[in-house]
């Protein structure tokens, strides 16, 4: 099959939540993520992605202030679809916001968010968001029903959940892993369709970029926490400029 061209330059955002998850650790001011994201700023970042949670576990309402007035790159605001989360967007009116799913005993955010379910709801919730200028992105999994139903109910940006692919990978599962890639393929097609711009990330590493960075519809792959662990052995700078060379190369 013929290689089709990318749609447009590949943006790497960059996530620094787990720059917060150190600093909590130890209740101290340091490390800021703040400063973390202006150096990934210098580094090439296109974009700063943080996830205010619920619990705050990592970044908390002041960093987001403070981001909102440092950054000269965009801000990707995650947030779960809660009254005080839309609150809070409102008041900042981001460049983006990144609608998860968010349960309070896990980890990471684990799946995508179920569209298909709570379409009206989320038609709601959304609403307000892009009246005020916001692009709305829906985090999502691979699945036809999510992209169908994130398109009718207007999200400008849905993020394609890369976990499953990478986890996959990571386990030696090559086969699922495969398949997983394909589907993720198959679907930033179908977003891209149906007038979708298509993002992808969670778990992705040196190791598990470059297919996700291949597909000619993802427009944007938001990355952290294998990046901020990358830091401590080799700087952040080197870090992200590593993966955007990944990235590039893919993307060539
Ligand atoms: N995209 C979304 C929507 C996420 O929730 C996360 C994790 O916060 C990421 C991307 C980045 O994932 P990771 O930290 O595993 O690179």
């Amino acid at each position: 099959m013929q290689r089709r061209k990318p749609l447009g330059k590949l943006r790497l955002g960059v996530n620094i939540d787990h720059v917060a998850t150190l600093r909590n650790a130890r209740g101290s001011a340091y490390p800021d993520p703040v400063r973390a994201a202006k150096l990934a700023e210098t580094a090439g970042a296109d974009g700063i992605t943080a996830h205010l949670r619920e619990d705050r576990r990592h970044i908390a309402d002041d960093d987001i202030d403070r981001l909102m007035a440092a950054l000269s790159v965009p801000l990707n605001f995650e947030m779960a679809a809660t009254d005080e989360m839309q609150q809070i967007a409102l008041r900042h009116k981001p460049h983006a916001v990144c609608i998860v799913p968010e349960k309070r005993e896990e980890r990471t955010t684990e799946g995508g968010l179920d569209v298909a379910r709570e379409e009206n709801r989320l038609a709601r919730f959304i609403a307000p968001l892009r009246d005020a200028g916001c692009r709305v992105s829906l985090f999502v999994a691979a699945d036809a029903a999510q992209i169908e139903a994130a398109a009718r109910i207007g999200a400008a940006v849905v993020e394609l959940h890369t976990g499953a692919y990478c986890d996959h990978h990571a386990d030696g599962q090559f086969a699922e892993r495969d398949a997983e890639l394909s589907r993720l393929a198959e679907m930033s097609r179908l977003a891209h369709a149906r007038g979708l711009e298509v993002h992808a990330g969670h778990g992705l590493t040196y190791d598990t970029v470059s297919p996700v960075a291949a597909f000619p519809e993802v427009m944007e792959l938001n990355i952290g926490h294998f990046l901020i662990g990358e830091s401590i052995f080799m700087g952040l700078k080197p870090a992200i400029r590593e993966m955007r060379r990944f990235m590039d190369e893919a993307r060539a």
